[in-house]
């Protein structure tokens, strides 16, 4: 059984996900739900699953540097294999992406490289895109840029604002990152040389999900 780690800031839909692909057979068991946010509804889905929630609050720690500290001891304390952004909406030091080389993933709502940061529906709907979509990739030092594993693609439909983009977006992570913690939890997947190892082999582009 892998042992996992979610970081949460928010609704904890992904989380969700994750949840249930556990309690479907993944080899997989959450040991470990932490956030920012005392009020992240993430934490009650958590409780409700009978998994142990911890909430880290920003403001009790004067850096970056010792938030992540406090963050690094936590999920080192639950013996974490692998450690799961999932909506976490923090920007993490060095230190912490380097101590988990490897072994941190996000899943992030676009089609990276487009639209890293924030608004990203938003903006895809503003650069006239047609087709919109999620990314899971393995964390590294630069900003949404660490290497991609796999998308999900959703097509812009004409009469889409953000929100409705962000929903379809959303069912389609659901369905995307549980499918990649499944590869990591068989021994499918790794991180080599910053590379993508794949079933022995190197990704050149990320794999895109069948809908
Ligand atoms: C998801 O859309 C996730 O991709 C995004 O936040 C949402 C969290 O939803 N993450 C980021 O924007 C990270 N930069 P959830 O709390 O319902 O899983």
């Amino acid at each position: 059984m892998l042992n996992l780690v979610v970081l949460v800031s928010g609704s904890g839909s992904n989380l969700q996900a994750l949840m249930d692909a556990c309690n479907q057979g993944m080899n997989a068991r959450i040991v470990l739900v932490i956030s920012d946010k005392g009020d992240a509804y993430g934490l009650e889905r958590a409780r409700q699953a009978g998994i142990a929630t911890e909430v880290i609050p920003a403001a009790d720690y004067d850096s970056r540097e010792s938030f992540d500290q406090a963050l690094q001891q936590r999920i080192d304390a639950a013996q974490a294999e692998l450690v799961l952004l999932a909506g976490f909406m923090r920007i993490l030091s060095a230190g912490f992406v380097n101590h988990y080389a490897g072994r941190l993933l996000n899943i992030h709502p676009s089609l990276l490289p487009k639209f890293r940061g924030l608004h990203t529906h938003q903006r895809a709907l503003e650069a006239g895109e047609m087709e919109h979509g999620a990314s899971v990739h393995f964390v590294t030092l630069e900003l949404d840029g660490g290497p991609l594993i796999a998308q999900a693609k959703v097509a812009v439909q004409k009469d889409d604002d953000a929100d409705t983009l962000a929903a379809r977006v959303l069912q389609r992570e659901h369905q995307l990152y549980p499918t990649v913690v499944r590869w990591f939890s068989e021994g499918r997947l790794c991180l080599r040389d910053e590379q993508v190892i794949l079933d022995s082999k190197t990704l050149s582009e990320p794999v895109q999900l069948a809908e």
